[in-house]
């Protein structure tokens, strides 16, 4: 089953001279329970292909299939829907609100839906427990460790059972140790058939993906 697919999508930020073409002509099909990896150099593209994977940036040429419908077309409400239920991202500085417990950040993405109280409490307290870091639901993001910090990320990328996880650099601010234990809990939530793509310039991280896409200067291509 094919969850995302991108046919010769193209990407040009800005006008005329001042303009930058960030992505052309990449073709990538993400099926269910697949792991991509997503390599190249700095500022080869990497960021802006996971960015319209994730429905925060729109391309400027090519078709976007998200479960079989065209993104291009899509209402600004369809979009926030597929942001909010089929698209979670992680990210190499965690995005989380220093302001919020633990607990409060990984209940954000569920206050919109219309679930009870009882039934979205049971879905953080699960996924704290699945992370971990159920001890730490009181304690606000800046009183917690970076290695921590993530797997709260994760936990809040998990509790709307997303079809897609999009993590962009999620080892980058980690040190090696904690890095490989927050790959670990992304292989075995994609051992649980959670569709999986990692931006990251860690060869490690890349080798350990299923499957490999390779960037440069905006071109794209399946790295055998
Ligand atoms: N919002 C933006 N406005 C203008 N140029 C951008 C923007 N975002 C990225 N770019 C440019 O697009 C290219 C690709 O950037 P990016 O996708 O962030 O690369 P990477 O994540 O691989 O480092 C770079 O030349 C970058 O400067
Ligand atoms: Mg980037």
């Amino acid at each position: 089953m094919v969850v995302a697919e991108l046919k010769n999508i193209g990407k040009i930020y800005g006008k005329g001279e001042a303009s930058t073409e960030a992505l052309r002509g990449i073709e990538l099909k993400i099926e269910k329970g697949d792991f991509w990896a997503i390599i190249g150099p700095s500022g080869s593209g990497k960021s802006t292909l996971l960015n319209i994977l994730g429905c925060i940036d729109i391309p400027t040429s090519g078709e976007y299939f998200l479960n079989g419908q065209l993104v291009n077309k899509f209402t600004n409400s369809q979009l926030s829907a597929a942001r909010n239920e089929t698209i979670s991202f992680i990210f190499q500085y965690f995005a989380l609100l220093n302001e919020y417990t633990v607990y409060e950040n990984i209940m954000l993405p569920l206050n919109c839906r219309k679930i009870s109280v009882r039934e979205k409490k049971q879905l953080v307290n699960y996924y704290m427990k699945r992370l971990g870091i159920e001890g730490l639901s009181k304690k606000k993001p800046t009183q917690i460790s970076g290695g921590q910090q993530q797997r709260v990320a994760i936990a809040r990328a998990l509790v709307t059972k997303p079809d897609i996880i999009l993590a962009d650099e999620p080892t980058g601010a980690l040190d090696r140790k904690t890095g490989e234990e927050v790959m670990k809990i992304l292989h075995e939530i994609n051992a649980e058939g959670k569709t999986i793509v990692v931006v990251t310039h860690d060869m490690e991280v890349a080798k350990a993906a299923k499957k490999q896409f390779y960037i440069e200067d905006g071109d794209g291509r399946i790295k055998e």
